[in-house]
């Protein structure tokens, strides 16, 4: 089975009221623990791959292993590239073998992000390859970069239309209050559902996005707490919350740092118990065997995308 695009995904997913998860990968046990899970819930699934994972693995070795999970697994899969900052790591992608590319102008002015964006639609779609846009700025950390909360700005729903019309682009990512890490609110989880449903109306038929969605699940801080790691503070989306994203339009839910934190307090715990093992496939058998089950987690209970394929 090669690479699929995510085009197939989003429609059946649009229509079925759910979305397909997009998990982040650094590495071969994160990329067999979510496999792995995705095989045994029968569920669609985005690969996503971010600057710094490749910066971290190397394109190459990422494309392989996931070559390696398509035969192994015989799954549908869709490569893509998470936050392209610029044309050049796009094309990088496109040309290496990727299957989704992101292009992440949120920070620009309206035109510049609707000219980039539409510089990378023409050059992805010219080669088989869809494009996901972002309009709006999520807060929080991603890779290098810190979005304080004051420099925030959530998506005009207006503006959402004429971006989506100008660039032809296949999913847009928008912002309606989530953000990236693990400390996405202080006291209660806000989000901007209005404002969803309004993007959603007015563009029917159109699958958005929803970055920064990780639930950062009490059971899994306090782990790595309880074993010794300092995580304070730190909260994210309810799960109704993300369910209720993909009644209303919503096809793509991203979700990083929850697979960062079960792998981390699965690490944490091992040493705890096992102070004096040093054979990396001792803690690490258990690492992947955690990030299997988060995944299988939010296929069942936030994705609702078992037996979609
Ligand atoms: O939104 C960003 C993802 O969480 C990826 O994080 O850039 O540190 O790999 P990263
Ligand atoms: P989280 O940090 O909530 O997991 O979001 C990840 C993300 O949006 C990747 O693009
Ligand atoms: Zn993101």
């Amino acid at each position: 089975m090669p690479l699929v695009t995510s085009k197939e995904m989003f429609k059946k997913a649009y229509e079925g009221q759910y979305a397909v998860g997009a998990f982040n990968v650094n590495n071969m046990e994160i990329i067999q623990g979510i496999v792995d899970a995705a095989k045994e819930e029968q569920a669609p699934l985005i690969l996503q791959v971010s600057a710094g994972a490749r910066k971290y693995a190397k394109h190459i070795y990422l494309v392989k292993l996931v070559e390696a999970a398509l035969e192994d697994t015989g799954l549908p899969i869709c490569l893509h590239l998470d936050h392209g900052e610029d044309f050049e790591i796009c094309k990088s992608c496109i040309d290496g073998g990727f299957s989704s590319v992101m292009i992440d102008g949120s920070k620009l002015p309206f035109e510049e992000n609707i000219a980039l964006t539409k510089k990378v639609v023409d050059y992805a779609h010219e080669r088989g390859v869809v494009v996901e846009a972002e309009l709006g700025r999520l807060a929080g950390v991603e890779d290098a970069i810190k979005v304080n909360t004051k420099d925030a700005t959530y998506t005009d729903p207006d503006q959402a239309v004429e971006f989506v019309k100008s660039t032809g682009v296949d999913s847009l990512a928008i912002a309606i209050g989530t953000s990236h890490g693990a400390y996405k609110f202080k006291g209660e989880c806000k989000l901007d559902f209005d404002r969803l449903e309004t993007i959603s109306k007015l563009l029917p038929d159109y699958p958005l996005v929803l970055h920064g969605a990780s639930t950062v699940l009490p059971e899994f801080v306090g782990k790595c707490n309880d074993f010794g790691g300092q995580i304070k503070g730190a909260q994210g989306v309810p799960e109704d919350m993300l369910l209720r994203a993909g009644k209303l339009g919503v096809c793509k839910i991203n979700i990083d740092t929850d697979l960062r934190l079960a792998m981390t307090a699965s690490i944490r715990e091992h040493f705890a118990k096992n102070p004096s093992d040093f054979d990396p496939r001792q803690y690490l058998k258990p690492a992947r065997a955690a990030i299997k089950s988060m995944v299988q987690h939010k296929i069942r209970n936030v994705l609702n995308c078992s037996n979609r394929l």
